[in-house]
């Protein structure tokens, strides 16, 4: 009894979003498809396009239930850290057992081990983002590892995943982009701050909403670029936005990276290309050394909603790490070597297979 308690208190809550909109509707959908009543185990899948918010729509329905369960394991990023498995599955473990750390030599052995430990257990998984049946097979492989009463949640952009996981499709929810309502709200959170007395033209805050089409990151980023600017700004970044020529969300992700100074773009740049994930003071230190205000620098980026500080890291949406990596590569797209950074092990070796031809004919 002392045990489940204390099991219970070890337990926090995860951050949702800065200003959720629209949430706790869309956690009543939910909560019926998982149907908590029912005594079986029950395998649910949220599909739906990048930047849609299909992670924050999971990390509130954790907060929403993972009280019911013995234990749960939130594993973000499933698909940006599947080059360690092992380390995800010790991860899992470690959550739903609570900081119990067991020896996990390889993917296969983690996967006996899950199943060991959790098959007589309620619990609550949620592996967000996953993109590869190998990170389910040894994440979440069947119903048999888990216990009676047991919810597994996987998040993804391929739905077609989850079918061939075997997710009834009645156990599947796609997350839809924002109504035009819900759009405004969350751009006017982003762009006024609750501030009722800035005054902006409605047709240019609608027309701005309008391209960011419904998607909450667009709208966030959008809204935190504008924040403070007056009407003549807004009108630049409107004909900017115009001008763009297939209207992705990576154009409007960009007018934001636009309009950063030079030593914040290149902070920017070295985040999205090395340093995505880790220790704050750390990226702090190694970019201090050339020279950068950083501090001032990260702050803007957080203010911009470009980054993130997250229990000491600092994290950024894929969608946006994939703009700056872009940028980086258009500046020399045929060869990499006259780039401004290299992040890719290939591109390394063919730049150095390159500096040795050169060596040798010397
Ligand atoms: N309903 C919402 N209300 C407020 N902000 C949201 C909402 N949905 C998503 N966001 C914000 O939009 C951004 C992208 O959402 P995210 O859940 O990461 O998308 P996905 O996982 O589908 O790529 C996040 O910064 C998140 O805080
Ligand atoms: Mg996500």
């Amino acid at each position: 009894m002392v045990h489940e308690i204390s099991i219970q208190l070890d337990r926090t809550p995860l951050d949702v979003a800065k200003y959720p909109v629209g949430i706790d509707s869309q956690v009543q959908v939910l909560r019926k498809i998982l149907n908590l009543q029912y005594e079986d185990k029950v395998m649910v899948g949220l599909w739906g396009k990048g930047g849609v918010g299909k992670t924050t729509l999971a990390k509130a329905i954790y907060n929403a239930v993972f009280r019911e369960f013995q234990g749960s394991s939130f594993l973000e990023r499933v698909r940006e850290n599947s080059s360690d498995l092992v380390r995800l599955q010790k991860k899992l473990l470690s959550e739903v057992l609570l900081g119990k750390k067991l020896a996990i030599y390889n993917v296969s052995g983690g996967s006996r081990l899950i199943q060991d430990r959790l098959c007589n257990k309620k619990v609550l998984i949620i592996l967000d983002d996953v993109d590869d049946k190998c990170q389910l097979n040894a994440l979440a492989r069947c119903y048999e590892w888990f216990g009676k009463g047991s919810r597994i949640i996987f998040t993804t952009r391929n739905r077609h995943l989850l079918t061939s996981h075997g997710v009834d499709w009645n156990h599947m929810h796609e997350v839809k982009a924002l109504e035009n309502g819900e759009a405004l709200e969350l751009f006017r959170k982003h762009a006024f701050l609750g501030n009722k007395k800035i005054e902006i033209r409605s047709n240019l805050v609608d027309g701005v909403v309008h391209y960011a089409k419904g998607l909450p990151l667009a709208l966030e980023v959008l809204g935190s670029f504008l924040c403070g600017r007056g009407e003549e700004e807004w009108e630049s970044t409107l004909q900017k936005l115009a001008k763009s020529p297939y209207k992705e969300i990576d154009d409007v992700l960009k007018v934001s990276f636009d309009g950063l100074e030079n030593e914040e773009k290149e902070i920017f740049l070295d985040i999205a290309c090395f340093f995505k994930g880790q220790g704050t003071k750390h990226i702090t230190k190694v970019l201090e050394s050339c020279d950068f205000a950083v501090i001032i620098g990260v702050k803007i980026l957080i203010e911009r909603s470009l980054i993130s500080e997250e229990k000491g890291t600092l994290q950024m949406h894929d969608l946006i790490q994939l703009m700056g990596m872009n940028i980086v590569k258009e500046e020399c797209r045929d060869n990499p070597g006259k780039r401004s950074r290299l992040w890719l092990w290939d591109d390394f070796l063919h730049i150095l297979s390159g500096n040795a031809v050169r060596l040798v004919n010397v």
